[in-house]
């Protein structure tokens, strides 16, 4: 598959087959992945890879926090505490599309609530990903890791595999951490779900919009 192919295909996916991943699939592509540019080739990157047995018990430990209000413990603020517009409006189209494609109605707190507890199992993925890194390294590492995603992204479709993103899946951090021995000074970026999309789910029907290169592009010249 092309880059351009690759880059156009790939989305996030909420609902995965029952069909298992290699350990070598995951290993080739972090073998991809690991070429991500890093500021003086730091590669922050940490990645736990939970599966089969370990994933079942995870999920079930995120799943009970969840639905007995544990407090959430997040290791940096990802989000604006305050939304602005444009950003709002964009969030909340997001959240929309989301509901609207599995009938889950606006008042519906119930229902969303299930659907957001999907993020604790993966979407049902057979693979969850977490990524962290040392908590003495600064923003610049951030940008890092954020390369280090998208290529392990495209080079998971490439591979005929599906993602989706989760900062949901970084909400325990506490519990995570002691779960898979990953030491306290650390920081717990975000997860990841990895399988086989489910291409008759109606969750993976849409696809989200982006704004126009006149939207957000300046050429000066
Ligand atoms: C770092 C990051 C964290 C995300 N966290 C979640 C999440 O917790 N749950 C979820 O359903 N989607 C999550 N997403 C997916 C976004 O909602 C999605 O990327 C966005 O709506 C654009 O859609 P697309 O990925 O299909 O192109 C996350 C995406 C990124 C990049």
């Amino acid at each position: 598959m092309i880059v351009q192919e690759a880059l156009l295909k790939r989305k996030s996916v909420r609902a995965y087959l029952d069909k298992e991943v290699s350990k070598e699939q995951i290993q080739s592509i972090l073998e991809l992945a690991k070429h991500a540019p890093s500021g003086v080739n730091t590669q922050p990157w940490k990645v736990a890879v939970v599966m089969g047995k370990e994933k079942k018990a995870l999920e079930e430990k995120l799943l009970y926090a969840f639905y007995h209000d544990t407090p959430t413990k997040r290791d940096y603020q990802y989000y604006p505490l305050e939304w602005k517009s444009p950003y709002a409006t964009r969030r909340a189209a997001c959240g929309l599309q989301l509901y609207q494609a599995v009938g889950v109605k606006k008042g519906d707190k119930e229902a969303r609530l299930k659907q957001w507890a999907e993020n604790f199992r993966a979407f049902g993925a057979p693979v969850m990903l977490f990524f962290y890194m040392d908590d003495s390294l600064q923003a610049g590492s951030f940008l890092d890791y954020g390369m280090f995603l998208q290529s392990f992204m495209i080079a998971a479709t490439a591979e005929g595999l599906a993602t989706c993103a989760q900062g949901a899946l970084a909400e325990y951090s506490d519990i995570i951490k002691e779960h898979l021995s990953i030491p306290k000074e650390t920081i717990l970026l975000c997860g990841m779900a990895l399988g086989y999309e489910d291409e008759d789910a109606s969750i993976n029907q849409y696809r989200t919009p982006r704004l126009t290169l006149e939207e957000f592009v300046t050429f000066h010249e």
